[in-house]
C-alpha cells in the first residue's frame, strides 16, 4: 500500500529540528520519525465487527480467484538485494541524498501502515471471515516485504525507521469500513501507477536512475495493482458502498483528497523528481489521470480532470502551501503564525470546496467497456 498522503518535505517541518544523526550502513541510526502534518502518512484503523460480519456472495468468485492469486506469492524470490547497492548510497551528492532520503522514510512509512492495517484486519476477523482474512494477511506480507526493502535501503544511508516505535506512538485514524476501501483502494492504485511512472521513465532514461531500488519497481507495482483489484472487488461484494447519492459525494471526496494532497506534497519536494529527470508537475498529472481513469471501474464518479480549471485551483493550493511554509519558517511567536496564516487556510478551503463542486464525470459515461 502507499497511501497517498506522505511526508511533508524537511521544509515543512520547519527549521527548529534538530539535525539528523547518521550512523553506518552497519549500524544505522534510528531516525525520528517526520513530524505529522495534514501531507504525512497516515495510520488507520476500524470497525473490526463490521468487516467480520461483511456478506461477500455477491461477488465472492472474484474475491475467490484474487485471492488464490496472492497465494501463488510471485514476489517471493523478488526483494532480494544484490551487489548493485554496494557503494550505491556513495554516489549521491549531499542534496540528492537529502531527497532520497526523505522518499524512502516516506515510502517505508507509507508501506508500513498498510502492513499493520492489513495485519490486524486479518487477525480480528480470521474466526467469522476465512476468506477476507486471507487476503488481508497475503497483503499484509506483500507490504511487510516493501516496508522491509526500504528500511534496508536507508541503512545504506546510515538510517533506519524504529517500525516498532512507529506502531506503538503514531495517532490512528478510524475509518469506517466503506471509507477504508475508499482511501486503500486509492491508495493501492495510486502507488500502482506512481511505481510504473518512474519505473518506465527510468527504462528510457537510465542515466537518472539514482539508485538500484528502481530496478525493483516493476515487479513491486504489480503487488500494488493486485492489492487494488481486491478493494475493487470488495466495493463490489458491497454494492452500496459504490451507489448512491452518498456514496457519489464520498467517491468525489477522496479522489479529490488524494489528489490534492498528493500534487501539492510532490510540487513542494520537486527536487527528487528533479534528481530523476523528472517534472513533479507533469509527473502527477500523468499519475492522477490514470488513477481517475483506473477509479471509474469501481468509483460511480470520477473527477473531470481534463478540465484546466482542475489544475488551475490544484496550482493555488501549491501556492498557498508555499506562503504557509514561509510563514511557519519565519522567527515569530505561534500566535502571529496563526494569525498570519488564517487567510491561506480559508483560501486553501475555499478552492477545496470549489474543486469538490465542479461537476464530476458518471464513470458508466467515462469508461463503459470495463464497467
Ligand atoms: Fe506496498
Ligand atoms: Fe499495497
Amino acid at each position: 500500500m502507499v497511501p497517498p498522503a506522505a511526508t511533508a518535505s524537511t521544509s515543512v517541518q520547519g527549521s527548529h529540528q534538530a539535525p539528523v544523526s547518521v550512523g553506518s550502513p552497519s549500524a544505522p541510526a534510528v531516525k525520528d520519525p517526520a513530524k505529522d502534518t495534514i501531507l504525512t502518512p497516515r495510520f488507520y484503523t476500524t470497525d473490526f465487527d463490521a468487516m467480520a460480519a461483511m456478506d461477500l456472495r455477491p461477488n465472492e468468485a472474484e474475491l475467490e480467484a484474487i485471492c488464490e492469486e496472492f497465494r501463488k506469492d510471485y514476489n517471493r524470490h523478488h526483494f532480494v538485494r544484490n551487489e548493485e547497492f554496494e557503494g550505491a548510497a556513495d554516489k549521491l551528492d549531499p542534496q540528492t541524498r537529502k531527497v532520497f532520503v526523505e522518499f524512502l522514510e516516506q515510502s517505508c512509512t507509507s508501506e508500513f501502515s498498510g502492513f499493520l492495517l492489513y495485519k490486524e484486519l486479518s487477525r480480528r476477523i480470521k474466526q467469522k471471515n476465512p476468506l477476507l482474512a486471507e487476503c488481508f494477511a497475503h497483503m499484509a506480507r506483500d507490504e511487510a516485504r516493501h516496508a522491509g526493502f526500504l528500511n534496508k535501503s536507508m541503512a545504506d544511508f546510515g538510517l533506519q525507521l524504529d517500525l516498532g516505535f512507529l506502531t506503538a506512538n503514531k495517532a490512528y485514524t478510524y475509518f469506517k469500513p466503506k471509507f477504508i476501501f475508499y482511501a486503500t483502494y486509492l491508495s493501492e492504485k495510486i502507488g500502482y501507477w506512481r511505481y510504473i511512472a518512474i519505473y518506465r521513465h527510468l527504462e528510457k532514461h537510465p542515466e537518472s536512475k539514482i539508485f538500484p531500488i528502481f530496478n525493483f519497481f516493476e515487479n513491486w507495482c504489480q503487488d500494488e495493482n493486485r492489492h487494488g483489484d481486491f478493494f475493487d472487488a470488495l466495493m463490489k461484494a458491497q454494492p452500496d458502498t459504490v451507489r448512491g447519492f452518498t456514496s457519489r459525494l464520498w467517491c468525489r471526496f477522496f479522489l479529490l483528497a488524494v489528489f490534492a494532497t498528493m500534487y501539492v506534497r510532490d510540487v513542494a519536494r520537486k527536487e527528487f523528481y528533479e534528481a530523476l529527470g523528472l517534472d513533479a508537475r507533469e509527473y502527477d498529472k500523468e499519475v492522477i489521470i490514470k488513477t481517475n481513469e483506473t477509479s471509474a471501474r469501481v468509483f460511480p464518479v470520477v473527477l473531470d480532470v481534463e478540465n484546466p480549471r482542475f489544475w488551475v485551483r490544484l496550482e493555488r493550493l501549491v501556492h498557498n502551501n508555499e506562503t504557509l511554509r514561509a510563514v511557519d519558517a519565519a522567527d515569530s511567536p505561534d500566535l502571529i503564525k496563526a494569525l498570519r496564516k488564517l487567510p491561506f487556510w480559508a483560501a486553501n478551503g475555499i478552492e477545496m470546496a470549489k474543486l469538490f463542486l465542479m461537476a464530476p464525470i458518471r464513470s458508466e459515461a467515462f469508461q463503459p467497456a470495463v464497467r
